[in-house]
C-alpha cells in the first residue's frame, strides 16, 4: 500500500453491474481515474467502459494485479475458483489487499484458492449501491491493518453506507437484511401498489403513491430523531384510520413473518456457502 489513500491502485476483476457501481461511486467521490483499474473479457465491454468511465481496462488479469494495491473481485460467485486459481502466483507476489464482493464465499476460502496468507476483506453490497444508496457489510481477517479498513471503507462510502462487523458469521445476517433486504420492500411496494388498485385508484396513480410512500418514510427515518418505532407511534392516532391498519397487520403476524423470511434467507446463505466452498 502507498502511504496515501488517494494513490492506491485499485484493479477491479470484472467489470459487471457491482464493479462499475463502486468504480462510477468511487468516480463520483473524487477518487483520480488514473489509479483504477477494470479487467474484462470482452473487448466491446472494456472499451465502453474506458469511454464511460475514463477508466484504464485490461484484457489481461494477472498484468493487472501486479500494479493493484487493492483487487477487488467482482465476478460471480460460480466463476470465483477458477478465477482465484489463475490470479494465486501473481497474487502471491504481489500481495495486494484482496477485496471480494461475492455473495456466499467465505474469507478462509477464498484466501486458500489464492494461495493463503493474505489480508481480505469479504464485502456483502446490495443493490441500491447501483444508484448511490446501498448498504455494505464488511468483514476484514486478521492480516487487514486498520489503514487498509479505513481505505476500503472511503472507497465503499461512495456508493453508501457501510457497516463492519467483527464475526464472519454476521455476514449471513447482513445478507438476510441489508442484501436481500430491496426485494423485501419492493415486495412492500407492491402489495400496497395492488391494494390502491383494489381500492378503487388508477393502476399509474397507485404505483406512484406507493413508490413515493417508501421513499419519503425511508428518508423521513433516516433523517428523524425518533427511531422507527416512535415514528409510527405518532403518526399512530387512537382509534385513527392507521391504527385500524397496523391492528390488523399485527394481528396476521408480520413481525413473526419478518422474523421466519430472515431466518430462511440466513439458512439459504449458509447452505451456498457450502456449496461454493465444497467446489
Ligand atoms: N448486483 C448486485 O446487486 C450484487 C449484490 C451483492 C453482491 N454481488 C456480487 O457481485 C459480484 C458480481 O455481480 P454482478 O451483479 O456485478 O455480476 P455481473 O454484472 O455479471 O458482473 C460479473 C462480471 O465478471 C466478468 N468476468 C467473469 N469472469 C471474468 C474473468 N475471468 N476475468 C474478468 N472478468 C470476468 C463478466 O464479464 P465478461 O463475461 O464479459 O468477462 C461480468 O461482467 C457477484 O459475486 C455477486 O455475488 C452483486
Amino acid at each position: 500500500m502507498t502511504d496515501s489513500p488517494q494513490a492506491s491502485r485499485i484493479v477491479f476483476i470484472g467489470a459487471g453491474n457491482m464493479a462499475s457501481a463502486i468504480f462510477g461511486g468511487m468516480l463520483d467521490s473524487g477518487y483520480p481515474a488514473e489509479a483504477i483499474v477494470a479487467t474484462s473479457r470482452s473487448q466491446e465491454k472494456r472499451d465502453d467502459i474506458s469511454q464511460r468511465y475514463g477508466i484504464r481496462t485490461m484484457q489481461d488479469n494477472l498484468a493487472a494485479v501486479q500494479e493493484a494495491d487493492v483487487v477487488i473481485l467482482a465476478v460471480k460467485p460460480q466463476m470465483m475458483r477458477d478465477l482465484c486459481l489463475s490470479l494465486r502466483e501473481a497474487v502471491q507476489v504481489r500481495r495486494p489487499l484482496v477485496v471480494s464482493v461475492a455473495a456466499g464465499l467465505d474469507a478462509a476460502t477464498l484466501d486458500g484458492w489464492l494461495g493463503g496468507g493474505l489480508a481480505l476483506i469479504r464485502c456483502m453490497p446490495n443493490t441500491p449501491s447501483l444508484v448511490g444508496a446501498g448498504v455494505s457489510g464488511l468483514y476484514a481477517n486478521d492480516r487487514v491493518s486498520d489503514g487498509e479498513r479505513q481505505l476500503v471503507t472511503e472507497l465503499l462510502t461512495s456508493v453508501g453506507l457501510v457497516e463492519w462487523v467483527d464475526q464472519e458469521t454476521q455476514i449471513e445476517a447482513v445478507t438476510a437484511i441489508s442484501g436481500s433486504g430491496p426485494a423485501y420492500f419492493f415486495l412492500f411496494m407492491e402489495s400496497l401498489e395492488a391494494a390502491g388498485i383494489e381500492l378503487g385508484l388508477p393502476a399509474e396513480s397507485a404505483r406512484r403513491l406507493a413508490l413515493q410512500t417508501a421513499f419519503g418514510a425511508a428518508k423521513m427515518a433516516r433523517e428523524s430523531e425518533f427511531d422507527p418505532a416512535e415514528l409510527r407511534r405518532r403518526v399512530t392516532s387512537p382509534n385513527g384510520t392507521t391504527e385500524r391498519a397496523i391492528n390488523a397487520f399485527e394481528e396476521a403476524g408480520l413481525r413473526d413473518i419478518v422474523g421466519r423470511a430472515t431466518q430462511a434467507c440466513a439458512e439459504r446463505a449458509r447452505e451456498l456457502s457450502r456449496e461454493l466452498s465444497r467446489e
